[in-house]
């Protein structure tokens, strides 16, 4: 365990697998995990932008590999652990950022759109946890950052977004029931809940809602959006050994909005 401040931050020789890797905030972890010196799979349905991110990556002298994977499908889950072993041997670190986003009324919502919206967000969060976590029981290693909300905490205005709300509040109780359960494996399992980000996924839910940024700044102490490289330092923190001692934690960095 290293006592330098420099070294507590380091991810030198991990290697990480980031879900969502190719845009938004899980871009952005990818790119802060390689920066600290880890190797990382950019996992995402999108494999042309996860490669994009996995070349970035390697420009920075650490080796990155793209691959296409849908969360919510067990087997792509397990071939996406099966090719990180291949590839680099082990897991370290494992975060969670697939998600997807949606505005609807409960009263009007299709049982197809709840279940969509649970698949990707928890049922995915759930698998990926799984495949990995059964491979860092083995080592008795790991670090597993779960990308939850602000959403899993408070309910948002003025849009409706039961099952996203939903969602994020299972990925918080997930990820303290892990964090239960494999502590004495020696793997810590976290989550950072996001406020409003600047990224693709709330870009296209205020296309049609475009006053909405307003007032969401008006209910933020900060007085504005975050931008995704924010979560570039929190990803850091609960990744390495900096943050030994944390675990079953959520890391709100939400400019205050959950403080009112
Ligand atoms: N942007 C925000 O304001 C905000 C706030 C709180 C929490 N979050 C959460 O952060 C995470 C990332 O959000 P973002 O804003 O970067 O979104 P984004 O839409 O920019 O990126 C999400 C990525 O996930 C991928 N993805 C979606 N479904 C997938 C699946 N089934 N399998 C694999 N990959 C899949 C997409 O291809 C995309 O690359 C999500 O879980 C989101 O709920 C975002």
């Amino acid at each position: 365990m290293p006592s330098n401040v420099k070294d507590l931050f380091s991810l030198q020789g991990e290697v990480a697998i980031v879900t969502g890797g190719a845009q938004g905030l899980g871009e952005q972890m990818s790119i802060a995990l390689g920066e600290a010196g880890a190797q990382v799979v950019v996992a995402d349905l999108n494999l042309e932008k996860a490669q994009k991110v996995a070349s970035h990556i390697q420009s920075l002298g650490v080796d990155s590999l793209a691959l296409c994977v849908d969360v919510t499908k067990k087997g792509e889950v397990g071939e996406m652990v099966e090719k990180t072993l291949e590839r680099f041997g082990k897991i370290d670190i494992l975060v969670t950022s697939a998600g997807v986003g949606q505005w609807m009324k409960a009263e009007e919502m299709p049982e197809e759109d709840w279940k969509k919206v649970l698949d990707v967000n928890l049922n995915g969060v759930f698998l990926c946890c799984q495949a990995v976590g059964r491979e860092m029981i083995k080592r008795k290693k790991g670090s597993i950052i779960n990308i939850s909300s602000m959403s899993g905490l408070v309910v948002n205005t003025p849009q409706a977004q039961s099952h996203y709300n939903s969602s994020k509040a299972g990925v918080i109780m997930l990820t303290k029931s892990l964090a239960s359960e494999w502590a004495p494996y020696n793997i810590r399992v976290n989550t950072i809940a996001p406020g409003y980000m600047e990224t693709q996924l709330v870009g296209d839910l205020l296309k049609e809602y475009p006053d909405y940024a307003d007032l969401w700044k008006k209910l933020t102490p900060f007085g504005r959006l975050g931008n995704p490289e924010e979560i570039k330092g929190p990803c850091v923190f609960l990744a390495s050994p900096a943050s030994s001692y944390v675990t079953g934690s959520v890391l709100v960095m939400d400019g205050g909005y959950t403080i009112w």
